[in-house]
């Protein structure tokens, strides 16, 4: 099948490497002539495990190429799908310029019958006005379809999660839509949802905010462990078992970041606000994950009793392993406070490091590696559980830093382990360490 992905970030270059090797004829979409230089290349601009083969490989054989033309996709394709950005404006709203703008050239080249497909996260009733914008620009007589396919996947998984989801959501208003879209997944085993356009997009948007709040629910838990000295970790644990709540997104830490929790929170908040809705749950979930990064701070603060010309080493930028994106990350704005105190900082991050350099401040250094950035530090803070960072020769940070100090916002280094060898460890939430684990249960 004829496939046009307009946008390849995160996002729209997954589905359309993808979508090519399945066997589709995709072409890739961006306005940005800079991403299709790299793309046209043989590289990617993105770091995404798994993927640049892909490119690679579809590219050889011809199922997958790039053009910086809308024009080259919508005259072409099917089924068009619109996988741009849609960031928040100040007020929370999702800012849907970059989806009007495809939309109205969508309209301008369409020469035939198309679905248009959205697979951005976009606010409930935001298909209707697609369809509105296409039919108002729309100088033809073909008739066209609006449907919504959110994404759900996970950035560092996610050619794997393109793959096996664990769903497939497809919101249409005609059994054409239904049955091009069937067609376009027919080799994924998986279970499809079919359903409307206004559900199909509200599914994103609530999946989402639901996550974000059980990430804020642990990370208050974790604020209520550390004032009475239970641990995080055993809470989570012995609540996870319950296959009512499940262990997933019940990590403490110094917070969630990320391109789509923090916006999408947002987006709902206000989704909410139109639909005289209080959402008064997801405005705690995202107060507390505002809160976080300062209450990790402040445990920090507390142990070292001054930051001011304190040697910091900071490990892990991205707000997960795996991925390169640094949108919203929290070590970003830990960073921006350390170096508001006075604070002297190095960081080290294995992928991130030449798209952090504008985000930080002049004064931040950019070590080389763990060592480099650990060398005459009065603390080591972990934010991002990289498993390179994860798995550092702690005997050697230890003789390489000034204080044995280590401040883990991941809560994902071996605490026991590290406070034997020595090192003062503080987690979020946690008892100064962490039990061995073995086959999922504690042992102690
Ligand atoms: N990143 C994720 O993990 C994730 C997961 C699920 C859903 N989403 C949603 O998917 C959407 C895309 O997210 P992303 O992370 O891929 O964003 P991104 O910023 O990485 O990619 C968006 C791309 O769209 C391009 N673009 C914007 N306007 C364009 C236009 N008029 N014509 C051609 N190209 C255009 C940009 O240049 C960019 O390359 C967002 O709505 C996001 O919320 C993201």
């Amino acid at each position: 099948m004829d496939v046009c992905v307009v946008g390849t970030g995160y996002v729209g270059l997954v589905q359309a490497a993808c979508l090519a090797d399945l066997g589709h004829c995709v072409i890739g979409i961006d306005h940005d002539p800079e991403k299709i230089r790299i793309l046209e290349s043989g590289g990617i601009p993105i770091y995404e495990p798994g993927l640049e083969a892909i490119v690679r490989r579809n590219k050889k054989r011809k199922h997958l190429r790039f053009s910086g033309q809308l024009r080259d996709g919508v005259e072409r394709a099917k089924i068009i799908f619109i996988c741009v950005n849609t960031p928040p404006l100040d007020t929370g709203e999702t800012d849907l310029t970059y989806v009007a703008n495809v939309s109205r050239g969508i309209a301008k080249y369409m020469n035939g019958y198309r679905l248009i497909v959205s697979k951005s996260t976009v606010p409930v009733e935001t298909g209707r006005w697609i369809e509105k914008t296409v039919k108002r620009f729309y100088r033809g007589k073909q008739p066209f379809d609006v449907a919504s396919n959110p994404e759900f996947l996970r950035e560092g998984s996610a050619v794997h999660d393109f793959f096996h989801p664990e769903r497939i959501v497809l919101g249409v208003d005609s059994k054409r839509a239904e049955r091009l879209l069937r067609e376009l997944y027919a080799k994924i085993k998986t279970r499809f949802v079919v359903t409307d356009i206004e559900s199909a997009e509200l599914i994103k948007h609530a999946s989402n905010s639901f996550l974000a709040t059980k990430i804020s629910f642990i990370n208050s838990l974790a604020r209520v462990c550390d004032s009475v000295g239970a641990d995080v970790l055993q809470v989570a644990e012995g609540m996870g078992l319950d296959s009512r709540i499940g262990p997933k997104f019940l990590q403490s830490g110094i917070g969630f970041g990320g391109f789509c929790f923090p916006k999408d929170l947002a987006a709902f908040i206000h989704i909410g606000e139109k639909a005289n809705v209080d959402l008064k749950i997801l405005r705690a979930a995202r107060a507390i994950n505002d809160e976080q990064v300062f209450y990790f701070l402040d445990l920090i603060r507390q142990r070292l009793k001054v930051l001011r010309r304190k040697n910091i080493a900071v490990l892990g930028l991205t707000f997960k392993p795996n991925t390169d994106d640094l949108r919203y990350a929290p070590s970003l704005k830990l960073i921006h406070a350390l170096i508001d105190r006075g604070t002297r900082v190095s960081v080290y991050d294995p992928v991130a490091m030449n798209k952090a350099r504008p985000l930080l401040p002049d004064q931040v250094r950019f070590a080389e590696n763990t060592y480099d950035a650990v060398r005459n530090a009065d603390a080591m803070v972990v934010c991002t559980e990289w498993p390179k960072i994860v798995r550092t020769d702690f005997g050697k940070v230890k003789r390489l830093m000034r204080k044995p100090i280590i401040f883990d916002g991941r809560n994902a280094l071996p605490g026991k382990l590290l406070t034997d060898m020595g090192f003062i460890y503080t987690g979020v939430g946690v008892r100064g360490w962490r039990e061995n684990r073995k086959n999922g249960l504690l042992f102690y």
